[in-house]
C-alpha cells in the first residue's frame, strides 16, 4: 500500500468533497426554482394558441366564445389571454385529432444514443419530450443514466430526492415485472418520467448475476418486456442513454422502434459513431445467435447538434455526414446556442422559457420545433405501419 503524507487527500476528503458539492447544487437549484423549489410549467399567449393549433383568429375566438374548450385567463385590463401548458395541450388535441396515435396503434418507443458523452442526448430528449407533448402526444420519458442528468432536469435531486422504487431498478433486478410502479408525473403536463439516480450503477452487476443464474434469460429484452404494460397509454416513449455500451443502453436500443444519434460535427465525434454502430451491430448478432429476434428499426435518425456556422472543419465534417448517413441524416441543424446552455443553467430547455438574446434563443427554438415536428412524421410513420402492415407513402 502506498504511504501516505501530510497533506494527503483521503477519502473522508473526498466525501466532504462530494457533499460541498451536493450542498451548491441544492442552494443552486432553490435559487432558480424560487419561490417553490419546483419547476413550473410555461403559459401561452393568443398568439402562440394560434400557431399550436393552426386556427385562425377568427375560428379561435368562434371556439372561445362557444365554450367547449379551456377560455385561459385573461389579465387584470382584459387585453390579453394566457394558456395554461394543460389547458393548450387540451386546445391542441382537440384541434390536431388527424395528427395523434390512432386507435390501433401502441407508443412508438425512441431512444436517443451515442457512446460519445456531451453530446447532448439527455438535452434532446426533454427538447423532444416537451415538443410532442406542446404537439399533443402524451410521452413517457425514461432516464436510463444513472448520472440522473435528464432527472436533474426535472429539478430532481438524483442522489437524495429519487427512491429506487421510481427507477428502472427493480424492472431490472426482476422485483418488478412493469415500468408502470416507477412512472411518476411530472410539472409538465403530458410528460410523465422514470427517474434515475445512482443506485443504477448497480444494474450491469444485476443483469450479469440474472443471467448467471437463469439459462435462457434474455438480458436484452427487460426493458421492452417492462413497457409493454404501459405501451397503450402513451404516444411516444423517449429513453435517455448513458454514454456508454451498457446492458441497460443495450436494452434501450433493443425496446426501441427508433434510435436518434445527436452528433456534432466535428471529426472525433464523427469517428466514434461508427465504432456505436459496429459495436451495436456485434452485440446485436450474438443476441440473435442465442435465440433473439432479428433487430429491426423502424427508423434511425443522426441530429446535427451543436453546430457552429462559423466553424470552416465543421462544414467539412458536415459534409461526410450527409455521405456516410445519407437519408439518416436529418436536414436541420441544432445551433451550437448559448440559449441552450443558459437554459440548462437554470434546469430547464428552450421550451422551459430560455435566457438570452430573442434572436438566439428564437434561432435554438426554431431548429428544435424542427427537429420534433421531423421525428413527429418518422413516429406517424411508424403507426401507420402498425395499422397497414407495411410502409406508408
Ligand atoms: N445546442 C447546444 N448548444 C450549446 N450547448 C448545448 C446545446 N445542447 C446542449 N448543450 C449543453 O451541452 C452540455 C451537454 O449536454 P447533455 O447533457 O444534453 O449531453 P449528453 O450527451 O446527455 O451528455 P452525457 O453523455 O454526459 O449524458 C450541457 O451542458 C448542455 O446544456
Ligand atoms: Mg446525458
Amino acid at each position: 500500500m502506498a504511504s501516505a503524507f501530510a497533506g494527503d487527500i483521503d477519502l473522508a476528503a473526498i466525501e466532504e468533497q462530494a457533499s460541498r458539492v451536493q450542498n451548491i447544487v441544492m442552494q443552486v437549484r432553490g435559487a432558480m426554482l424560487a419561490p417553490e423549489s419546483r419547476k413550473t410549467p410555461p403559459t401561452f399567449n393568443a398568439g402562440q394558441m394560434l400557431s399550436m393549433t393552426g386556427l385562425e383568429k377568427a375560428q379561435f375566438d368562434y371556439r372561445i366564445r362557444r365554450g367547449e374548450l379551456p377560455s385561459g385567463t385573461l389579465s387584470t385590463t382584459g387585453a390579453r389571454r394566457e394558456f395554461t401548458l394543460t389547458e393548450a395541450r387540451q386546445w391542441v388535441r382537440a384541434t390536431r385529432n388527424k395528427e395523434l396515435r390512432p386507435a390501433g396503434a401502441r407508443a412508438a418507443v425512441v431512444s436517443i444514443g451515442n457512446f460519445k458523452g456531451g453530446v447532448t442526448k439527455t438535452t434532446t430528449a426533454l427538447t423532444l419530450a416537451q415538443g410532442l407533448s406542446i404537439r399533443g402526444h402524451r410521452v413517457l420519458l425514461i432516464d436510463c443514466d444513472p448520472q440522473g442528468s435528464l432527472t436533474t432536469l426535472f429539478g430532481l435531486l438524483p442522489d437524495t430526492e429519487v427512491p429506487e422504487t421510481d427507477t428502472i431498478l427493480p424492472l431490472l433486478v426482476g422485483t418488478e415485472p412493469s415500468i408502470r410502479s416507477a412512472v411518476k408525473a411530472t410539472y409538465w403536463d403530458g410528460i410523465d418520467l422514470v427517474a434515475a439516480s445512482p443506485v443504477l450503477f448497480s444494474a450491469e452487476f444485476e443483469l450479469s448475476m440474472r443471467m448467471a443464474a437463469t439459462p435462457g434469460f434474455e438480458y436484452w429484452r427487460v426493458i421492452e418486456q417492462g413497457l409493454e404494460d404501459v405501451r397503450d397509454e402513451y404516444d411516444v416513449i423517449v429513453i435517455d442513454t448513458p454514454p456508454a455500451l451498457s446492458y441497460v443502453t443495450i436494452n434501450a436500443l433493443m425496446a426501441s422502434d427508433g434510435i436518434i444519434m445527436p452528433l456534432p460535427p466535428n471529426a472525433l465525434d464523427f469517428a466514434s459513431s461508427a465504432q456505436f454502430w459496429r459495436q451495436f451491430n456485434d452485440v446485436a448478432k450474438l443476441m440473435a445467435a442465442q435465440g433473439g429476434a432479428h433487430k429491426t428499426f423502424s427508423f434511425i435518425s443522426i441530429l446535427p447538434t451543436k453546430v457552429e456556422f462559423t466553424d470552416q472543419a465543421s462544414t467539412g465534417v458536415l459534409e461526410w455526414m450527409a455521405a456516410a448517413y445519407a437519408e439518416r441524416l436529418l436536414p436541420v441543424e441544432v445551433p451550437k446556442s448559448m440559449a441552450m446552455s443558459a437554459a440548462s443553467a437554470n434546469f430547464g430547455t428552450v421550451y422551459d422559457g430560455a435566457a438570452g438574446s430573442t434572436k438566439t434563443v428564437k434561432r435554438a427554438t426554431d431548429a428544435f420545433d424542427r427537429v420534433v415536428e421531423l421525428i413527429e412524421d418518422q413516429v406517424q410513420r411508424y403507426w401507420q405501419k402498425q395499422l397497414t402492415g407495411k410502409e406508408s407513402a
